[in-house]
């Protein structure tokens, strides 16, 4: 597999914005959506991962927002296009969940496209309940206890 360096970026940085850039290129403008002020300044306080190139382009995002104490929410997994089906989106889940991990997370739930759901399922996650619409698309919730 490529090289890639993942990191933690800060809310309100370059970074930040080119991943928002990313973000809408791959989840929202397929679906003539867009991010407004209000979503994205909610995020100030959440844990914004993003997967670089060893020469520094941005490959990949990822999302933690802590829900309580026990239990963090994945969102905004978004891999680039031309990069899509190469381990990246695996290499930073498993990233995410380290991270996850050492700050005491006891379980990661998300909400997965369906399209999406056999990539979660092969990185263990399973789906609660039933299915249901959000941003237009069916969604499936899921979730992964984390291994000690
Ligand atoms: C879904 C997404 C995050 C997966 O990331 P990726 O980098 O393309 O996936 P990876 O190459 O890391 O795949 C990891 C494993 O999942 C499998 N996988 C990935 N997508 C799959 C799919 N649609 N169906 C079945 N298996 C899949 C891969 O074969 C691989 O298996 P392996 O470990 O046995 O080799 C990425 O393709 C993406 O951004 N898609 C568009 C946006 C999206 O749907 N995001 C999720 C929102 S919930």
């Amino acid at each position: 597999m490529m090289q890639i360096h993942i990191r933690q970026i800060e809310f309100g940085t370059p970074e930040y914005d080119e991943a928002v850039w990313l973000r809408y290129e791959v989840l929202r403008r397929p679906l003539g959506l867009e991010f407004t002020p209000e979503q994205l300044a909610e995020e100030y306080d959440q844990i914004h991962l993003a997967a670089y190139e060893p020469a520094g382009r941005l490959l990949a995002y990822l999302n933690l927002t802590p829900i309580d104490a026990d239990i963090v929410k994945m969102r905004q997994v978004a891999v680039a296009p031309a990069q899509q089906g190469r381990g990246v989106g695996k290499a930073l889940v498993a990233e995410s969940e380290r991270l996850a991990a050492d700050l005491h997370f006891k379980k990661m739930t998300l909400h997965a496209r369906q399209v999406a759901v056999p990539f979660y399922e092969r990185l263990g996650y399973s789906i609660v309940g039933e299915p249901f619409e959000e941003v237009s698309i069916l969604h499936f919730k899921m979730e992964k206890v984390q291994q000690d």
